[in-house]
């Protein structure tokens, strides 16, 4: 049996920064204590790489944490929420687990179009959440869009723009997030250590926002939430930039090689920004041959059908030997780099 290689969840394929396990193994005999309550060294850390200050910092027990705070604290019972079809699926599980009703935007062939929003739009709704990059897509919305439509939603609607992909964004028309809170202040931001910092497992995100909102959600965080061994690991994290940028670049190298071996055999597959990428089919016999094929030698895809989105699947981005795997199980001819 061949072994495991699992790419159903956007993890960081070359794992986390030696720093971090280091980090964790130094904090091993601590971990009777308590943690830091409000985390000010993290939020310090966090701030500093993300020019804000740390009042406008609000961690959670992963980003999901704080879209769960966000929904349940910031959305009354009769207000609604907008996010897109086929997106992180965490903002409808949420809204449904606390009957907050949400309204899903069309996409335009797979990107996130901004005006599509709008129609949803009325006077109960509170929350829009957008994620740029998408997830599952991997598209992005450009700077000046999401000015654009920040601008025309009313202030008192909070945006959240959720970043958990964030610094593999290689597309210069990205928007710089952190100037339009400047300039919005109901934009919220989140990012987070599950991707590129390689610490999914130990459930630790951040926000970005006013210093209100920030406060707010901070205040109504569950005492403790945020353990010691997983603040020491994101510290960690931060401290390693090298290795940070070393995944991106890869990433980006490894992105542009699986999705050019397989639009060139045929296969529908969308460009991305994020560490996956996006495939579609036109009947479910297709998309099903491509999820088999790969399994039945250990390689694990996401089947997006289990969040409801028939005819697609998604492929975390692999190192170049799983991607030469990946290509040769597909039928699809092995690419010579043009360095090569
Ligand atoms: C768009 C998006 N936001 C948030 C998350 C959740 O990240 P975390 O592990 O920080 O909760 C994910 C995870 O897949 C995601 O794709």
């Amino acid at each position: 049996m061949d072994k495991i290689i699992k790419l159903t969840a956007n993890e960081n394929f070359y794992g986390c920064s030696p720093l971090v396990n280091q980090a964790i193994l130094n904090h091993l005999d601590k971990v009777y204590l308590y943690p830091d309550y409000q985390q000010n060294t993290l939020k310090i850390k966090i701030a500093e790489i993300n020019k804000v200050s740390a009042s406008n910092i609000m961690l959670g027990v992963g980003s999901v944490g704080i879209i769960d705070a966000i929904i349940r604290l910031l959305v009354a019972t009769d207000e609604e929420i907008i996010t897109f079809e086929r997106s992180f699926v965490a903002y409808g599980q949420l809204s449904e687990r606390y009957q907050k009703k949400i309204h899903f935007a069309p996409l335009d062939h797979f990107a996130c179009q901004t005006e599509n929003i709008f129609p949803f739009l009325n006077e109960k709704t509170r929350v829009i959440f957008i994620a740029n990059p998408n997830n599952p897509t991997g598209t992005v919305i450009d700077h000046q869009s999401l000015k654009n439509f920040i601008r025309n939603v009313p202030k008192d609607i909070y945006v959240v723009i959720d970043e958990a992909y964030l610094e593999y964004v290689t597309d210069p028309s990205f928007p710089d997030s952190v100037q339009l809170l400047e300039q919005f202040p109901n934009v919220i931001i989140l990012r987070g250590f599950s991707k590129v910092y390689g610490i999914a497992g130990l459930r630790i995100g951040y926000g970005i926002a006013s210093e209100k909102t920030a406060t707010f959600l901070e205040n109504h965080r569950l005492p403790y939430a945020i353990n010691s061994v997983s603040a020491f690991a994101a510290m960690a994290a931060l401290d390693d930039q090298d290795f940070m940028k070393t995944c991106v670049q890869k990433n980006t190298i490894e992105r542009e090689y699986l999705y050019k071996g397989l639009k060139n055999a045929g296969y529908n597959v969308i460009p991305s920004q994020g560490n996956y990428l996006f495939m579609y089919f036109d009947t479910e016999y297709e998309k099903e041959q491509v999820h088999q094929k790969l399994a039945v030698k250990g390689i694990m895809v996401c089947n997006l059908a289990v969040f409801g989105q028939d005819l697609s699947l998604r492929i975390a981005i692999p190192d170049r030997e799983v991607n030469e795997r990946i290509l040769d199980i597909l039928g699809v001819p092995v690419q010579v780099a043009e360095d090569e």
